[in-house]
């Protein structure tokens, strides 16, 4: 189906940055990725139908990677200057689709609630805006599977593909800001997300003979209380924090103590520092705990993504080239810090950069929550968050390329 021009509308702003063609097919590519979600690890469509559109914009140079990904290396005007790349995610969710847009997900139980089929698209849209001004050094664009899993960052990172790069950008649909609106700014963006599993060991018995128990369930009720003073006694009220526990299992009938109880939980932080803190404190008050109370208790963590801090260099770039492209209005603070987790921070434990939130409401719009059923990024979107990653590569790229040594 090919769109008529009154079918969709690019921003003013960016109006200029695209043909009419180009941003047809780049609206007509975001709404086939809509109708075809795919989950993490599995986006093998996606990667198709993303290869098709790159090739489709004269963009010849593609390898795939980390398995259902795809990068794209743009051609810069000195071939030997440093690197910078930009990054997309292109999965979707295990979510029914309630939004009746036209171009609803065909695929039963999934769709794109977090918005990357624009994160997609405008990597795409990126990519050619580079072909068309080329920034000074050449510039990769990452096609990142399996980002909410949060392993595909690592992933990427593992296969080589971007050991030279010597900066990255990134940004994420928000609905909380306007289409045209757009938060570059420095410190942190989102939060590490590290979860935790507790075993606690006791000794079973008869529930109408406690004495003769090392009661687990008991204990494991003190844990929980205990835990949340670790945000509120133990951890720095300048900087958030979040211990959850979300799942406590134990037991098998009224009157038995059982001999185990298990709970399981989830430690947010946005420095560094306070990710260190809330996780080595939480295993000593687990142990602690459970040895005043007569049981053993083992915590096991498993790590997960490091916190988002945009170092002030990296932001004052992409601050930049928000200002450039959009003017000086476009930038607005994020305000509440974000407490959720993204893998993005995973490519800035070695490469410096700057993650952004891109507003994807259209004006008079609602609010929607991201990972709910009725969610959607506004199309207009698409647009600025392509001409503003472009322009952050660009900006970057000349900026890398002046420093060299002579
Ligand atoms: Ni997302």
């Amino acid at each position: 189906m090919t769109l008529a021009a009154a079918d969709f509308a690019v921003p003013p702003d960016v109006q200029s940055h695209f043909s009419l063609d180009d941003a047809r097919r780049l609206v007509e590519l975001r709404r086939e990725l809509h109708r075809h979600p795919e989950l993490s690890w599995q986006e093998t469509e996606t990667a198709a139908t993303l290869a098709a559109a790159l090739t489709s914009f004269g963009i010849t140079d593609v390898a795939r990677v980390a398995g259902t990904g795809l990068v794209a290396r743009i051609p810069g005007r000195d071939r030997s200057a440093p690197v910078v790349a930009l990054r997309g995610d292109i999965d979707a969710l295990p979510i029914a689709e309630s939004t009746g847009l036209p171009f609803t997900s065909e695929h039963a139980g999934v769709m794109h609630a977090c918005g990357h089929d624009v994160h997609a698209s405008w990597a795409v849209a990126a990519a050619r805006l580079l072909l068309a001004k080329p920034a000074t050094g050449d510039v990769l664009v990452v096609f990142q599977p399996a980002e909410e899993v949060g392993d595909g960052a690592r992933a990427v990172i593992e296969s080589g593909a971007l050991a030279n790069v010597a900066a990255i950008f990134g940004g994420h649909v928000d609905r909380r800001f306007e289409v045209g609106q757009v938060v570059a700014q420095a410190g942190a963006l989102a939060a590490s997300t590290d979860t935790f599993e507790v075993e606690i060991l006791g000794a079973g018995a008869h529930g109408a003979r406690p004495h003769e128990s090392a009661d687990p369930i008991v204990a494991a009720a003190a844990i929980v209380t205990a835990l949340q003073t670790l945000v509120s006694r133990r951890l720095d009220p300048a900087h958030p924090g979040v211990v959850t526990v979300g799942t406590i299992n134990a037991g098998t009938a009224s009157n038995i103590i059982p001999d185990r109880a298990r709970l399981s939980g989830t430690i947010r932080a946005t420095t560094v520092a306070a990710r260190t803190l809330l996780t080595r404190e939480l295993v000593r008050m687990v142990s602690d705990v459970a040895k005043a109370y007569g049981v053993t208790a083992a915590t096991s963590l498993s790590s997960g993504t490091p916190p988002i801090v945009n170092p002030e260099r990296m932001a004052s770039i992409a601050a930049n080239a928000v200002t450039r492209v959009l003017g000086d209005a476009a930038l607005v603070p994020l305000g509440t810090t974000n407490m959720g987790g993204e893998d993005f921070a995973v490519y800035m434990e070695s490469i410096p950069g700057c993650f952004m939130r891109i507003g994807a409401r259209e004006p008079g719009g609602r609010v929607i929550a991201a990972h709910s059923p009725g969610y959607y990024a506004a199309e207009g979107a698409l647009f600025i968050g392509a001409a503003v990653l472009a322009e952050c590569a660009r900006s970057a790229s000349a900026m890398l390329a002046a420093e060299r040594s002579p």
